[in-house]
């Protein structure tokens, strides 16, 4: 699927190419190799990557080059990763992220 939000690929720079499979919440997708996980998951349309933790509101990738940190998913296990900075990987498992993320080690309610 093309990305149909706000960034979308340029045509005269899609690259011919393998794909790798990844998985995102859980479902599988296919997706071309060599992009970061967060333009992946634009091309497939995805239009929320996390919640605040406080409000609650929906966020998404706005720079695209690591400043922002607005992108931030969990992939394969570690959480408030910078999706626009990570190259997607056959068998990755990546995670939207709601309100704030659970660190390793950590169980809910403990304190840091
Ligand atoms: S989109 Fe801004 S840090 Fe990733």
């Amino acid at each position: 699927m093309s990305g149909t939000g706000f960034f979308r690929a340029v045509p005269a720079l899609k690259r011919e190419g393998g794909s790798v499979s990844i998985r995102i919440d859980g479902r599988a997708c296919t997706v071309r190799a060599g992009l970061s996980v967060a333009a992946a998951l634009l091309e497939q349309g995805a239009v929320r990557f996390r919640q605040t933790p406080v409000g609650g509101a929906p966020r998404a990738p706005l720079c695209m080059m690591g400043v922002c940190f607005e992108c931030l998913l969990e992939i394969d296990g570690i959480a408030n990763s910078q999706s626009c900075l990570i190259e997607v990987r056959d068998g990755m498992r990546i995670g939207t992220q709601d309100g704030a993320a659970r660190l390793a080690g950590m169980t809910e309610g403990a304190a840091p």
